[in-house]
Order: C-alpha cells, then structure tokens, then sequence
C-alpha cells in the first residue's frame, strides 16, 4: 500500500485516483476546481464514466480516497504524486505545458518551504512531450530544489473513456520508466494486484516512455484515418467497406479493431497527441509523414458528411438538420474536438439549423455552443422536421431506432449515417434516401451489402 497524490482530477486522474483506491491504497486527489472537489466530497463525479461513481463513493466511505484543493497538505502527507494535468494542443501544435509547469512551481515552492520533507517521487501520467522528464528534473534544480529531494518518473496513461474503468482494471501493459530503480520499484508496487494474476508491466526509460504514449496514439489515429481513406475510396467504387474491412482485419497482422470508417476522429487525445508528436518530429529534423497524413485526412473527413448532406439535399442553407449524437464517442460526456461540433461548425456557417440530441453530452454541449443549436429531449424529438437526420456518435441506444416513428417525425427523409450503424436495406424499407460512410447507397445503386451477402449465403457473417 502506498500514499499517493493525485494532481488533476479530471477525466484520467479521477479514474486513476479512484482505482488506485480501490487497489488498496490511500490516494488524495487534488484539483484547483472548487467545486468539482466539493462536490467529488460528496461523491458526485464530474464526468460521465460508466461504473465510476460506485468505487467512488466506496472509497470515500473506506477512508482511502479523498478529494482537496490544498496540494501542500497532499504533499506532506504522500511520497507518490502523480501528475494528471492537461497537456492540450497550443496555437502551433505542440502541447501546451504550462499546467504541468505550474505543477512543478508550486512542488518546488512546497519542498523549499517545509524542507526537510520526503523524497517526492513525481509521476508524470499526462500525455508529455519526449524529454519532458528531463526538462522537468532541470526546472525542479534551477527552482531551487537538491537532486535528493525529489526523483521523476513516467508512467503514460492508455485508458479510453467510455472504458475508462474497466481499462485501468484491464490494462494491455502499465509502462514505467524512470532512472531511479527504487522510485521505479515504487511505482511498479501501487500496481501490484493488476500484475499478480498478469504481468503487464514493461519497464523503459523515462523518453522511450514519453514517446510510447504518442507512437500508440499516433498509429491508432492513423489506422483510422487509413480506413476512412479506403471508405472514401469505396464510395466512388460501389464496394462496401464493411466487405473490405472485415476481410483486411482477419489478417492477425493488421488486427480488427480501430477498422470502423467514420466522421474522423477526435476526443481529447489523438488530434492534440498526433499534432504533437508532427511538431516534436519537426522539432527534431525528421518530417513524420504518416502522422502529417493521418492529420491531414482527419481534418479532412467531416467535410465528407457535408458533401454528403449537400448531395442529399442540395444548397443547405435554411435547412433543418436532426443531429444524433455530439459526444467523441459513446459512453462518455466528453465534446472535446467531438467529430459532431466540427459537423455543426461546417452546418451553422452552411445557413442550416439543428436539433440535436445525446444521451449525456447535451450539458457539456450546451455550455460551449448555448443556444446556436436546439436541444431534443430524445432522438425522435431531434427528428422533428428535419430535412435529414445525422447519426454521429454510435451509442447504443441510436442502434435500435424505431425506424418508422423516425420516418413520421421527419420532413424529408434523408439519412446520413456517418457511423454505418444502421442496414442499408432496413433504411430503405421505412423510405430512408440513406448515405453511409463507404457504403454508397443512393437508391438503386450497384453496391452489394454485407447484409445482402449475409442474408443470400444464409446469414452466415464470417465469408
Ligand atoms: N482523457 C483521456 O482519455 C486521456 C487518456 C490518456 C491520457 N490522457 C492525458 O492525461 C492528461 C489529462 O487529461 P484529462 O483528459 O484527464 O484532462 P482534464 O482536462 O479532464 O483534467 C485536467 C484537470 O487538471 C486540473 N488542473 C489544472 N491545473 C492544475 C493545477 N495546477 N493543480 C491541480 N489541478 C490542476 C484541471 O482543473 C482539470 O480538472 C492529458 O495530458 C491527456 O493527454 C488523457
């Protein structure tokens, strides 16, 4: 059991502060938000994760977590600090550091002002640029802190939101990288139930580490970005891409996961982590080209929906567009660089209106959009008059849409499913005009689906 401080309770350090609770040790989150804190005291979590609020309350009850806004009182008291703070994009790529260096301030004037205090072993779970380490052991000397006092360690995070729970208790690897192989062994410790029955931990040096995070995010964002090529590619050739995708993610190598064609990616990694890593390239001499490209199809791949809007109904200005969904992807609350803001974006300066619904982002939404938009109360209230209807955030409950009710409510009934959630054939039925993303669908066009295949070969999926 360790005592741990958490700096940044926000989506990563709440589940992490949380979790590590639950693992057993004593964790004090601390956050400069007041009110997320009071409220977290009174175990409401700030953020829509599914099965947090439950360890939470819990853990609170048990006495091993808690929540302040006093970080020198977290200080005294727990040796691990583990830094959970924003790394967002700033105006030239690269991440924006200066919660993480206001951080490393108010450490350093904490150990001047009490000394002699613990060694303080900080962990640097925020997505941080190669060499962040470094740097921060610099800043930490030059603040006036001695070497013996303090020693830094990486440790990146890999959860998903909308997962995030079950990621921490799951993880593929936990990686470490530190210099200092008793801060090092001390991390590992805090882990040590996860790696009891597995043993996922790999152990790096503080850069390798660095660097892991952004390569992962990278290549997933380019996988993304690869098969929305590839969809876009189908739509001009009359081929399914449920077809291809499925037959390229059976090769082991190549993997069947982050193979769904989409609106793009967003949330508050990958665009941030893919732009960050291109700038550290550059910074770097070496023109990562792959990633350049990732982002450059990314940024692209909404205007696809647009297009796709545009085909349907023609010059979109004074139409009325029913939007479903607006979080990045299902299960969580998070808009950030939501593919559906950037829809909405493209929409409002097009002339078109829109009602949109989500099952738990509309708050979120409604903050940082007000009332640019209108809000249903469910998907059939979003339909109202609509022109068309968007689908674009896959959550569960906009997989079994009564079709027919959706029909009524709309004016005229386009679809564009930018998601490729729904059959092709059963849009067709209730009398849907239906887009999906590398399904080429207008009426009476040449592509054969995959339920089509499914159905005449008896519904057997695999083929
Ligand atoms: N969100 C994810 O899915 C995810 C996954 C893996 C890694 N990451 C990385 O983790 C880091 C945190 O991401 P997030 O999504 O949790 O961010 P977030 O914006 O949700 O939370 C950051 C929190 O830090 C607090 N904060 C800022 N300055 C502070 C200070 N000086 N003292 C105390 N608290 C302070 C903010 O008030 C906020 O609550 C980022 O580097 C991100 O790239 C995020």
């Amino acid at each position: 059991m360790e005592k741990i401080a958490i700096i940044g309770v926000g989506y990563v350090g709440l589940v992490t502060g949380t979790c590590l609770a639950e693992l057993g040790n004593h964790v004090t989150c601390v956050d400069l938000d007041k009110t997320k804190i009071d409220g977290l005291n009174q175990g409401k979590a700030p953020i829509y994760e599914p099965n947090l609020d439950a360890h939470i309350q819990k853990n609170l009850a048990e006495k091993r977590l808690s929540f302040s806004t006093d970080l020198g009182k977290a200080l005294i008291a727990h040796d691990i600090v583990i830094v959970c703070v924003g790394t967002p994009m700033d105006a030239d790529g690269s991440a924006d550091m200066s919660d993480y260096f206001n951080v490393l301030t108010a450490i350093a004037d904490f150990i001047k002002d009490t000394r002699p205090v613990s060694r303080k072993i900080i962990v640097n779970k925020s997505t941080v640029p190669v060499e962040t380490g470094k740097k921060a052991e610099l800043f930490l000397l030059e603040n006036g802190v001695y070497l013996s006092e303090f020693s830094i360690v990486s440790n990146p995070e890999f959860l998903r939101e909308g997962s995030a729970v079950y990621d921490f208790f799951h993880p593929d690897r936990i990686i470490i990288g530190g210099n200092d192989a008793d801060s090092v062994k001390r991390v590992q410790s805090i882990y040590r139930s996860l790696y009891r029955s597995r043993n996922p931990i790999m152990l790096t040096s503080i850069e390798a580490a660095e660097l892991t995070k952004y390569a992962a995010n990278a290549f997933l964002a380019t996988k993304i970005s690869f098969v929305n090529e590839i969809a876009n590619l189908c739509d001009a050739l009359n081929i399914d891409v449920a077809q291809v995708t499925k037959g390229i993610g059976a090769d082991n190598r190549i993997g069947r996961y982050f193979l769904h064609p989409g609106p793009g990616y967003g949330g508050a990694c990958f665009p941030k982590d893919t732009q960050a890593l291109a700038f550290i390239g550059k910074e770097n001499g070496v023109d990562l080209k792959i990633v350049n490209a990732a982002i450059a199809i990314n940024n692209h791949q909404v205007t696809i929906v647009v297009n796709k809007l545009r085909d349907l109904l023609g010059d979109l200005s004074g139409k009325h567009i029913g939007l479903l969904g607006l979080a990045f992807k299902p299960e969580t609350d998070d808009i950030r660089n939501a593919p559906a803001l950037a829809l909405v974006d493209h929409l409002l300066r097009e002339g078109c209106s829109i009602c949109a619904y989500d099952p738990v982002a509309i708050p979120n939404t409604q903050a940082e959009l007000g009332d640019r938009i209108g809000y249903a109360k469910d998907a059939y209230h979003a339909a109202n008059d609509a022109n068309a209807l968007v689908l674009m955030t896959e959550w569960n409950q906009f997989r079994l849409l009564d079709l027919e009710k959706l029909a009524n409510a709309v004016r005229e009934k386009n679809f564009v499913d930018a998601r490729n959630v729904y059959e092709v054939r059963a849009m067709h039925d209730n009398g849907f005009t239906y887009r999906g993303i590398g399904r080429h669908s207008s009426d009476g066009d040449k592509t054969v689906h995959l339920e089509d295949i499914e159905l005449s070969y008896g519904g057997l999926s695999e083929f």
